[in-house]
């Protein structure tokens, strides 16, 4: 399968003194047929992150070809480079699925397995401690990571980041299966690298498929946000307590509306995930919107809403209102850009919508009911603070545009 990574290797900020360090992400960008397979393996993603309970041996991985967002991080001394994908909804760090893990004198056995499963199959290696460099100054001498020797659906990539709570690694080591892994961000404030156990998310959405007019594809920020990314103040949203959501980067949404329509109507909690393709709402609030855009239908071929050209000048705003300010998704941001149609699958002359319904899921009281995906954050900077177990939202200039009809 032919695939490539656009890769940026500006260094954003390297400053010793700087309490914060912004790094570029790249976007992974793969074929049609990786795209095509996307939507639904969000989809089953998220069906994965729902059922996950307490005791489960498993934490959820990324799917085959995502197109995801990427930062090098170098394993070993001299360290070998790897791209890994940055998931806010699972927390072990592993690479080995690309580009094979390359050994080196800072590379120590924990005569650990770790297993991670996922809805395509499940991920078998071993746990090592390694140096880990996200950054020139910012160096992990001794960071577990995973060595995963099956590469099953996972070839565009080298592995994935792990930014999400910590307590998501337990039950992935064996035979220690009841101890948890601290994950890069825990190091970071550990060996006192950051001072505050913070990271801040900038994605660019492309308006076409070729466009190279944006600076950045996106940084991530360790220890604060970066606030040239983003415009005004950020509004932090406390971490739901709604399980089995509150395992997660979760929030609860107060409303939804679309135009006039209410699609969420009362505090409902989702999560906030990099590495969703898509906004998913449980598929009762997904039927609402979909009803209220005239002629849209799901296209099986693509797994995306499909919506006729002539219904796009009628759409309205679909606002999601988090800690009592609303966050819009205007016109632009419901719609991939025209050019990348033939990419997902889809034919020239209809539109296809970013926002996805879970598929055979309602809403019920104590659930998982959407997912704020890499379309939602394309629009709005993110920050993840661990310390104040809250996660921040921000105008960008990419949260209003103009569409093309
Ligand atoms: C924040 O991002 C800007 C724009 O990309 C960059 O120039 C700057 O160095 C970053 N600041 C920090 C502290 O990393
Ligand atoms: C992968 O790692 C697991 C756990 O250590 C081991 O049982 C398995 O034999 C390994 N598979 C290969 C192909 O090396
Ligand atoms: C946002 O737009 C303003 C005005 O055009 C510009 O000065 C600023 O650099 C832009 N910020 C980013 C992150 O691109
Ligand atoms: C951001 O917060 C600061 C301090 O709370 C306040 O003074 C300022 O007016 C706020 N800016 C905006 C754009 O809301
Ligand atoms: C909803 O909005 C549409 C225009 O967007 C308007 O025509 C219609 O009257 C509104 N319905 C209600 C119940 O307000
Ligand atoms: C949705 O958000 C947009 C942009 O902030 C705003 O203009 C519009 O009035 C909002 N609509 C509703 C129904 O809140």
């Amino acid at each position: 399968m032919k695939s490539f990574v656009a890769l940026s290797v500006i260094l954003l900020a390297t400053s010793a003194s700087s309490s914060t360090t912004s790094i570029p992400l790249a976007k992974l960008q793969g074929t049609g047929a990786y795209l095509k397979g996307s939507p639904d393996a969000g989809r089953a993603r998220a069906a994965f992150l729902r059922r996950r309970t307490d005791n489960a041996n498993t934490v959820p991985a990324t799917y085959k070809g995502y197109p995801s967002y990427v930062t090098k991080v170098g394993i070993g001394n001299p360290p070998t480079y790897y791209n890994l994908i940055v998931d806010t909804a699972s927390a072990n760090t592993f690479c080995g699925t690309g580009t094979p893990y390359v050994r080196t004198s800072t590379s120590a056995p924990t005569n650990e397995n770790v297993h991670v499963n996922h809805e395509g199959g499940s991920f078998t290696g071993q746990e090592y401690t390694d140096q880990v460099t996200l950054a020139p100054n910012l160096v992990i001498a001794k960071q577990s990571i995973g060595d995963v020797n099956s590469s099953a659906g996972l070839d565009l990539t080298d592995g994935t980041l792990g930014l999400g709570p910590r307590d998501l690694t337990l039950g992935t080591l064996s035979p220690d299966s009841y101890v948890t892994i601290p994950t890069v961000m825990n190091n970071l404030v550990l060996h006192g690298h950051i001072q505050n156990e913070i990271f801040g998310i900038y994605f660019a959405p492309p308006s076409s498929n070729d466009d190279t007019s944006e600076y950045l594809d996106g940084a991530l920020t360790y220890g604060g946000t970066n606030s040239s990314l983003y415009k005004g103040n950020l509004t932090w949203v406390p971490v739901t307590k709604t399980l089995p959501t509150s395992r997660y980067w979760g929030v609860d949404v107060t409303l939804c509306t679309y135009g006039n329509h209410t699609v969420i109507p009362t505090k409902t909690a989702g999560i906030v995930d990099t590495s969703t393709t898509l906004v998913l709402l449980a598929d009762n609030f997904f039927s609402i919107y979909k009803n209220a855009i005239q002629g849209a239908s799901m296209d099986p071929n693509t797994g995306l809403l499909e919506i006729p050209r002539s219904s796009i000048k009628h759409m309205r705003p679909l606002n999601f209102t988090l800690a009592d300010r609303v966050f819009s998704l205007d016109v632009a941001a419901q719609l991939f850009p025209a050019d990348q149609n033939t990419a997902w699958g889809g034919v020239p002359e209809k539109r296809y919508g970013t926002v996805g319904p879970f598929f055979g899921k309602n809403s019920v009281v104590e659930d998982l009911d959407f997912v704020l995906g890499m379309k939602f954050l394309e629009r709005y900077y993110s920050a993840f603070d661990a310390d104040g177990n809250r996660v921040g939202f921000a105008q960008t200039n990419h949260t209003f545009s103009t569409y093309e009809g």
